[in-house]
């Protein structure tokens, strides 16, 4: 996975976004690696992923944060989307119940595919459309409370709270996961299990389709 170009690195964390479709976790995940919203964004297809650089304590931190569809037809083999991930973002829609309401399902799902996932985070996005929203702050923080997840509103349009989700996930991988496991050859041969093929973007962070299916 062409780590011989990044000597030197020294925590690679994989995070999984998951939830409903149309959630917004393609979204939040453009917010955060590039800065960049879709309004007309289509949904996901398999797998994506992009690896962002985060500095933590004065180390480098790499997050390969994987997207995938939400809708159960343009899924990836599950196990694969799972395996080695030390982070998750689960995520639902605000303004929509039903997404809310799926989120047992999608940690049921996540709990018996994974158990390294040591920092999950309940997110609920699109806290820009107020006017319209269905589930409120409360019944999110009583749900996260209840599961032991971390939670947070976000809005990938107007930014608030993106890179604030992301970095807390990636804080509390940090500080639990010893940095000989996350350098053990089994783990990286984990994360490299799915066929990977990476590509440099223009502003030097990497983006990848992969294709386990
Ligand atoms: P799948 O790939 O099908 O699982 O969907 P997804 O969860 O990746 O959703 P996606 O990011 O594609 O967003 C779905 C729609 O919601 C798009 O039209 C986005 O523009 C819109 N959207 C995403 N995030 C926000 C948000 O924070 N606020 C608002 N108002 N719209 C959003
Ligand atoms: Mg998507």
């Amino acid at each position: 996975m062409g780590k011989e170009d990044n000597q030197g690195e020294e925590y690679l964390f994989k995070i999984v976004l998951i939830g409903d479709s149309a959630v917004g976790k393609s979204n939040l995940l453009s917010r955060f690696s590039r800065d960049e919203f879709d309004t007309n964004s289509k949904a996901t297809i398999g797998v994506e992923f992009q690896t962002q650089l985060v500095e933590i304590e004065g180390k480098e931190v790499k997050a390969q944060i994987w997207d995938t569809a939400g809708q159960e037809r343009f899924r990836a083999v599950t196990s694969a989307y799972y395996r080695g991930a030390f982070g998750a973002l689960i995520v639902y829609d605000i303004t929509r119940s039903s997404t809310f309401e799926s989120v047992k399902r999608w940690l049921q799902e996540l709990n018996t595919h994974c158990d390294t996932a040591v920092a999950q985070m309940l997110v609920g996005n699109k806290c820009d459309l107020e006017d319209i929203r269905a589930v409120s702050v409360e019944e999110g923080k009583a749900l996260a409370e209840e599961e032991g997840l971390f939670f947070m509103e976000t809005s990938a349009l107007d930014a608030t709270n993106v890179d604030k989700a992301f970095e807390i996930v990636i804080r509390e991988i940090f500080s639990n996961v010893s940095r000989k496991l996350l350098n053990s050859d089994a783990y990286k041969a984990q994360l490299s299990v799915n066929r990977v093929s990476l590509v440099n973007n223009s502003d030097g962070a990497q983006s990848s389709s992969c294709c386990s299916r």
